[in-house]
This record gives C-alpha cells, structure tokens and sequence, in this order.
C-alpha cells in the first residue's frame, strides 16, 4: 500500500516525502512541475530511493490521479498541491480558485472512484485571517483576508462537506508559516520568480542574489512595530503529516473532518527574524522599512495543543535551527535546483 502526495515535488511536499519514506511508507509524487522542477524531483529520489515513483500531471485531472492510485496500490492521500502566493492571488483571483479548488474536486473524485478515505490536507493560518484573540484555536473564527486565503476556506467546507457525506476521513493541517530546510541541505525552498514570503528573500539578499530585504511596515501594533508569526521548522511540518496518517490509519479519534493547527505556539516579528538571521549567518542582512503590503496581517500565533493531544506531534525545531537549515541550503544552492 502506498501515500500519494500530491505537490510532492514542492517545497513542503518533498520535505514530507522524505520524511513518509524513512517511515517504512511507499511513497508515490504527483506534480505537474508549475512551481517546481525536474531537479527537485532528482534531489527527492537522491534522499529516498532512485525509483521513487513520480507522475507528471495536474491533480485536477480526475483519470491521471485515478491512475496513480491504482497503478500504486495507494490508500492514503497527502494532498498539498495547490498556487501559495498572496499576491499572485490578489492579481490572479480566478486562476488560483481554479488551481487550488479544482485540484482538491480532482482528487476527492479520483478517490472516490478508487475507494480510497484518507486524506490530509494543506490547509493554512490564512484561514483565521487577522485574528482578535491569540493564540489562534480551530474554533478561533474563519475569515479569509486575501484570496488565496479564500481558496483555502473553499476546500475546507467541500472537504468537511464530503467527510459529512461518508467516504472521506480528513484531516485539516493549518500550517502556520514553514521555514528551513532538509538538513543534508540538498532539498529546500526554490520559489520561482521573486518570494513571496520573509524567510527565502532574506536568504536570497545574504546569497548575494538580491540587493536588499524590504519590512513591509513598522507601525503595525506589536511591540516593534514589524508583523509577527509563528515560524515553524519544514522537517517538524513533515513530521506532523506522518502523525496526521498515522492517526487516520488508526482511527485515533480522527473520523470525519478536523482541522487541526501545525504551529509553535510563538510568535516573531519580521525584525527579530532578522536579527536571528543575522547571528546565524554572521553578519547582518541589508534590508530597508517600505509601506504595508496588502493581504498581510499584523500577527497571528498558533494554540498548537490539538496536534499533541490528537496527533501526538509537537514542533521540537527552534527558530535558529530554521535559520540555519535555510542557510545551509541557500549556500549549498545559491540559485536554487536551477544550478544543480
Ligand atoms: N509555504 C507556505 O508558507 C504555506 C503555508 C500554509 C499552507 N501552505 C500550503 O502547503 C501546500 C504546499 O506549499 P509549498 O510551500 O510546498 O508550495 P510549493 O509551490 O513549493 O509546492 C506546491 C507544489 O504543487 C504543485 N502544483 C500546484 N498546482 C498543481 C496542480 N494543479 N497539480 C499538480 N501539482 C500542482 C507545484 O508545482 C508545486 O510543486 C500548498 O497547498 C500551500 O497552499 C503553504
């Protein structure tokens, strides 16, 4: 029996891969490469095993994932392929509920044809939207703030629908915000084009491959007036979705459809991140304050208690060895799977 996972070339999902394989799992990646490369692919199968099976093809194509499951013997599915960017989605709102929706009715249909009920999902905070209370619970209310965000909310409610219908056992991973890199430093976070997001820019500045880091904003309401989330370590995230299969597979209180938090439970700011970056790296970023970027919110943490209490997981990684890991594999791939 075998794991389809879906995106698993992408950044999480290949860290995830690595991480079912050296868990005695079958793993079989679906990709269709339109934020990844055939050199991540190589890189995953150099951790796991040369054969490890890839298919090229979009998760929205109900008979190529019908394939693949039952080509592969696969009774379990980590569903993470989807578009992730704020502002791709802001300037692209159609396209990405496409992408993102479509996908998951893809793969909901082509596990139903197969009969196959478990499913982990790649939710995300951006679910909570700007919250008032924190730390953030999974009753903390829903409300998308930007359009990928709404994408998110859109699977959530077909998967709880289709978990409430029968045939489908989910669980919703809301991931708080992933950083790191395999430790080997030769599996890591390639974003095409410029990132979108803190960690992987800041990596690209040090590298030499940008000139300078912008803060989007230093008058938010925090203590340093900078936007504060909940880093979380990619191998720790990784190892939440073995806990999430593990806990589907032994019905651990797992029927139906929960969504469950993936974060620390700390909150940093843009500028303590920066400040850690600096330290690990050995000298300081070059970075300058420019205005708030839409979509964004001020900040937001996570209350990580269900994921140890249903899952048994809990975030060990510290911002540090984020930073570290990061650096690690910028170094070792200063331009990315591009130049390996
Ligand atoms: N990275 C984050 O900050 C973050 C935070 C919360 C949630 N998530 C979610 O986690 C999942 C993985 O994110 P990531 O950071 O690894 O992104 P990523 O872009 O590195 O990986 C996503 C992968 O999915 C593939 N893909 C996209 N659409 C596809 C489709 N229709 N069919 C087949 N493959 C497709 C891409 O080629 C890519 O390899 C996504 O669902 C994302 O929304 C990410």
């Amino acid at each position: 029996m075998a794991v389809l996972v879906t995106g698993g070339a992408g950044y999480i999902g290949s860290h995830t891969a690595v991480v079912l394989h050296e868990a005695g799992r079958d793993v079989v990646v679906l990709d269709d490469l339109s934020n990844s490369s055939p050199a991540a692919v190589d890189a995953l199968r150099a951790l796991t095993r040369p054969d490890l099976p890839f298919v090229e093809a979009d998760a929205a194509d109900v008979d190529a994932v019908g394939r693949a499951i039952a080509d592969h013997g696969v009774d379990e599915v980590v569903h993470f392929a989807a578009f992730k960017s704020v502002s791709g989605s802001i300037a692209d709102p159609d396209g990405y509920h496409r992408n993102n929706v479509g996908s998951t009715v893809g793969v909901v249909e082509a596990m139903r044809h197969n009969g196959v009920s478990r499913m982990v999902f790649s939710s995300s905070c951006t679910v909570y939207g700007e919250p008032t209370d924190l730390p953030v619970t999974e009753d903390s209310p829903i409300s998308a703030s930007n359009p990928y965000g709404a994408t998110k909310v859109a699977c959530e409610e077909l998967l709880a629908a289709e978990a409430e219908a029968g045939g489908l056992d989910v669980l919703l991973l809301r991931y708080f915000n992933p950083v790191g890199a395999h430790a080997s430093g030769d599996l890591g976070e390639d974003p095409r084009g410029t990132p979108d997001n803190l960690v992987p820019y800041l990596m690209q500045v040090a590298v030499g491959r940008r000139e300078s880091l912008s803060v989007f904003g230093d008058d938010y309401d925090t203590p340093d007036g900078s936007a504060i989330r909940d880093y979380i370590h990619v191998v720790d995230l990784a190892e939440g979705h073995l806990a999430a299969l593990d806990a589907l597979a032994a019905d651990r209180g797992s029927r139906g459809c929960t969504a469950v938090n993936l974060g620390t439970g700390t909150g940093y700011s843009v500028l303590d991140v920066l400040a850690a970056a600096g330290r690990v790296i050995g000298r300081p970023v070059p970075h300058q304050v420019v205005g708030r970027r839409d979509g964004d919110i001020q900040r937001i943490w996570a209350d990580p208690s269900l994921a140890a209490d249903l899952l048994g997981w809990r975030a060990g990684r510290g911002l540090d060895e984020m930073l570290a890991d990061h650096w690690r594999w910028q170094q070792r791939h200063p331009d990315g799977y591009a130049a390996t």
